[in-house]
């Protein structure tokens, strides 16, 4: 009899997709639902997914988990085993003035999957959570046991009530629940929207690039196949109920991050320097300890390592993704 399968949500996305090629690598059959949404360019969403739509042990459902009805018929076919739940709206600055749509899709389509999760034997829900999270949290590196009731923007905002409302899940249901802090996740197949993504584009494209606070703002920043070997440990070690970072846990300057990319490209980058608005953190900064004795988490790739494989990446971008 073939294993219970592992529902993706967000599948086509940047991090979604990696997950499941990483997945299907091993071995596992893998659900994958997505509504592939114009957030950015639909486009690059089939792109991603071209790797392994049509291997064997891979289904593809394009639904939107904001149908609670779809979805529970989805558990009902599928009977997944465990919950990868990536399926969001990301960006802190473009949720500011958009908290209705934050909440519909980040909270309440959450909620509508750790429902269909309970009425079914899950036995590891994984959710996407974000290191924005810590807002302006002053003590660094970023612990787990900091309150976090303070977020900068609807974003975060929407990803800490499903913290919280798993905990319920959790206590009422027994739902396994792991909230995972991913912290600025870069690498192939990166948002168009991320700064990685951005500062490339716009070097290559000559165009200006602006900057916040003279660039000395921090970030923490994770190359893809750290988090997708965190995401597939905590997949594998069920834990109760858990919120656990997965960073690099080593802060870098937003105008050095700037300087490996001009170096990457051999061209330097038209910088107008503004200052940063209220939604913005000034540091990321992961305490990794967590992470790494629970689930045995060790990231490997460095910025620079990292940073050389997304630039080979956006170099070899094929059409519909290529634009330069
Ligand atoms: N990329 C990062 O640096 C980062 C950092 C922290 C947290 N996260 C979280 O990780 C997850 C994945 O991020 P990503 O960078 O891959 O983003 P992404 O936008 O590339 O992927 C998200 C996917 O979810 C899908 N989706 C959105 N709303 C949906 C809905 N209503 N129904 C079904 N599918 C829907 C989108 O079409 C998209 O394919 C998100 O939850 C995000 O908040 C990402």
């Amino acid at each position: 009899m073939p294993d219970k399968p592992i529902l993706i949500t967000g599948v086509s996305g940047f991090i979604g997709s990696t997950l499941a090629e990483a997945l299907l690598e091993r071995g596992d059959q893998v659900v994958g639902l997505d509504n592939f949404n114009d957030f950015y360019d639909p486009a690059r969403k089939r792109a991603n997914l071209e790797a392994f739509e049509n291997h064997d042990n891979f289904t593809l459902y394009e639904i939107d988990i904001c149908n609670s009805k779809e979805v529970k018929s989805i558990f009902q076919q599928t009977n997944p085993r465990k919950v990868a739940h990536l399926a969001a709206y990301a960006n802190v600055r473009y949720s500011v003035g958009r908290a209705e749509l934050y909440t519909q899709v980040n909270t309440l389509g959450s909620t509508y999957l750790l429902e269909a999760a309970r009425l079914s034997d899950v036995n590891a829900f994984i959710f996407a959570s974000t290191s924005s999270i810590y807002g302006d949290t002053q003590s660094l590196p970023f612990v787990e046991t900091s309150s976090c009731n303070t977020p900068l923007a609807p974003y975060p905002a929407s990803k800490k009530a499903v913290e919280v409302m798993g905990y319920t899940y959790h206590h009422l249901h027994g739902l396994n629940f792991t909230a995972l802090r991913f912290f600025n996740v870069y690498g192939p197949r990166n948002r168009p929207d991320t700064m990685p993504y951005i500062v490339t584009d716009r070097i290559v494209r000559d165009q200006t690039i602006t900057l916040f606070d003279e660039g000395k703002m921090k970030r923490d920043w994770t190359y893809i196949s750290d988090i997708i070997d965190g995401i597939v440990l905590a997949l594998d070690h069920p834990t109760g109920y858990e919120i656990i970072n997965l960073g690099r846990g080593e802060p870098v300057q937003v105008c050095d991050f700037v300087k490996i990319i001009e170096q990457l490209i051999g061209r330097s980058a038209d910088l107008k320097m503004i200052s940063a608005p209220p939604s913005e953190p000034d540091t990321t900064f992961a305490d990794i300890n967590k992470a790494k004795s629970l689930l045995g988490y060790n990231p490997r790739t460095s910025l620079t390592e990292g940073l050389e494989s997304f630039w080979a990446w956006y170099r070899d971008q094929t059409p519909p993704q290529k634009k330069i």
